[in-house]
């Protein structure tokens, strides 16, 4: 039987910066939702990239001096080298200057106007180089600039090719209310909805003499594809559309687009728009996370508080990129915004990662080392705590449920939860006393824990892939934690006889050392 497949995306990014944890917050939850349901047995296509037409890219390489292809090649190098740090597995990195995506871009353009949903027409309008959008007057704040950018959107008189987006309004509306699943989280749902109420027909192309970094409209040459129809594409480039169809029917339609809040509305209303307008099907999900702050404060330029995974790595002396994971899926639920600062990426990861979770193990083998020489002496589930393997296999169930609407901060919860019960099992069994009066109840205890640790580690292995590769291999199992699914975890037993030993014990986690932290931080 064919394996059911999962596709997911996130947004492509603007090559006209480096990147940031903002950008590596989305990469890193969409791995771990990939992860997540390679776990659960399905054939997953992971789809990331940048986006590198635009007047932003035209003027930053402007400035540099270099051709914007140049810098293109340059910055998007950067993004792939922060991905493989971050131990993002995707399987495609697309870049909007692909030949294949050009094609598409082409393509669809051509036939939307074919279809006659693209049309031609003169147009004074508010532009704003940050969003690459038009904005109506009524989206503008109070000192009439842009509400995301906080510039004032610049005056622009130009003949462009126009979408016919309005003709969709009421399907897209419709759309929306009959598919619960399809905006989440769900509270974001009637803001999309109040902003279709205002939708008119969309600019879709801008003159080749503002902006000439872009696809050109095949049958009008002084035309160039504007950003949006030409970024939001990419999702069916990435599976084939054009040129690999059995590929394509296979992955689309996609599960899961994964993008920031402030771009929602790009994917929920104009791509759903050009897929209606195409005769494509739509995507089943659109999930908008909030945004990242440092220290409170909106990462900037200018303000010198932009921090990449790199700098993060070198300044806490990080071997991988895991605590970084750890850290941003759990310093709020994912949707909602979050903070990222020193002191609680600190306290998070050794509160979490070092004593709850690397203690435990840690105690455990040790224990096990010093009254059984190491040794497992049996087996199966007869020595199984009943209490505790129901809370195994119900988390199991409850991890489940909350990916299955992209909950990640909530599913890492309820694993964090059975380690908390695992550790009130230890001190309210207290193994170290029974080893003086009962040897074989102490045993049990060991034993139980260490199953727990076996299902906490490949629970955890999509967040903390490194970490849980160490604790999978501390426990005595060989091989990659990768290829364990979770309809394995019951059958999966603990081996028979030696597992650890005094030099093989080693703890899976290093808490933060704030001092070379800061010593680091200050050379
Ligand atoms: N190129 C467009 C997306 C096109 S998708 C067809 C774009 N690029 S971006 O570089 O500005 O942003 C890329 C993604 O990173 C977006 O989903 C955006 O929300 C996200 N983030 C950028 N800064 C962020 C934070 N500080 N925090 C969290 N996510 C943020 O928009």
């Amino acid at each position: 039987m064919e394996k059911e497949t999962f596709y997911i995306t996130t947004a492509i990014d603007y090559v006209n910066g480096l990147p940031h944890i903002g950008h590596a917050y989305e990469k890193i939850a969409s791995d771990v939702i990939a992860r997540h349901f390679k776990q659960r047995g399905k054939d997953v296509f992971f789809l990331t990239g940048s986006d590198e037409h635009g007047i932003k890219i035209q003027k930053t390489a402007q400035d540099l001096g270099i051709s914007p292809k140049e810098h293109c090649d340059k910055t998007s190098s950067e993004f792939k080298k922060a991905w493989k740090k971050a131990d993002i597995d995707y399987n495609r990195y697309i870049r909007t200057t692909d030949t294949d995506h050009e094609k598409l871009v082409q393509w669809a353009f051509e036939e939307l106007l074919k279809r006659g949903d693209i049309y031609k027409s003169s147009y004074t309008g508010l532009y704003c180089n940050g969003c690459e959008a038009f904005l109506s007057p009524r989206e503008l704040d109070e000192n009439g600039f842009c509400p995301i950018h906080k510039k004032k959107p610049q005056e622009v008189k130009e003949e462009n090719y126009f979408f016919k987006l309005s003709k969709y309004k009421d399907a897209i509306a419709e759309h929306i209310k009959k598919n619960p699943k399809f905006i989440l989280p769900k509270s974001r749902e009637n803001e999309i909805l109040n902003q279709l109420k205002d939708i008119e027909d969309i600019s879709v192309s801008r003159s080749k003499n503002s902006v000439n970094w872009s696809i050109d409209v095949l049958s009008d040459s002084n035309q160039g594809i504007y950003v949006w129809i030409d970024a939001l594409s990419n999702y069916i480039t990435g599976v084939g559309f054009l040129e690999d169809k059995e590929k394509f029917m296979k992955y689309w339609p996609c599960d899961v687009h994964v993008i920031g809040k402030d771009i929602l509305k790009f994917h929920s209303i104009y791509w759903i728009g050009f897929l209606m307008a195409l005769g494509i099907e739509l995507p089943k999900t659109i999930f908008a996370h909030g945004w990242i702050t440092i220290d409170e404060t909106k990462m900037s330029k200018s303000l010198g508080n932009v921090i990449s995974i790199d700098t993060l790595m070198e300044n806490f002396n990080l071997e991988n990129a895991d605590p970084i994971r750890y850290f941003l899926l759990t310093t709020a639920s994912f949707g909602k915004d979050g903070n990222y600062s020193d002191e609680d990426f600190k306290s998070k990861v050794n509160a979490d990662l070092a004593n709850n979770l690397g203690n435990l193990l840690n105690r455990t083998l040790s224990m096990l080392v010093k009254y059984f020489d190491g040794k497992i002496s049996f087996s199966g589930n007869s020595y199984i705590d009943k209490e505790l393997l129901a809370l195994c296999q119900n988390t199991v169930r409850e991890v489940e449920r909350k990916f299955d609407y992209y909950e990640i901060t909530e599913a890492i919860e309820a694993i964090i939860h059975l380690v908390d019960i695992t550790n009130k099992y230890v001190n309210d069994r207290a193994p170290w006393t029974l080893a003086k009066t009962d040897l074989q109840a102490c045993e049990k205890v060991l034993y139980n824990v260490l199953e727990v640790m076996k299902y906490t580690s490949i629970l955890l292995y999509p967040v903390i892939p490194n970490i849980s590769q160490k604790i999978y291999n501390q426990l005595g199992f060989n091989g990659q934690i990768k290829d364990i699914q979770l309809k394995d975890l019951e059958n999966l037993n603990l081996k028979i006889g030696q597992i650890a030993t005094k030099e093989s014990i080693k703890p899976v986690f290093l808490r933060l050392d704030s001092e070379i932290a800061q010593d680091k931080k200050k050379k």
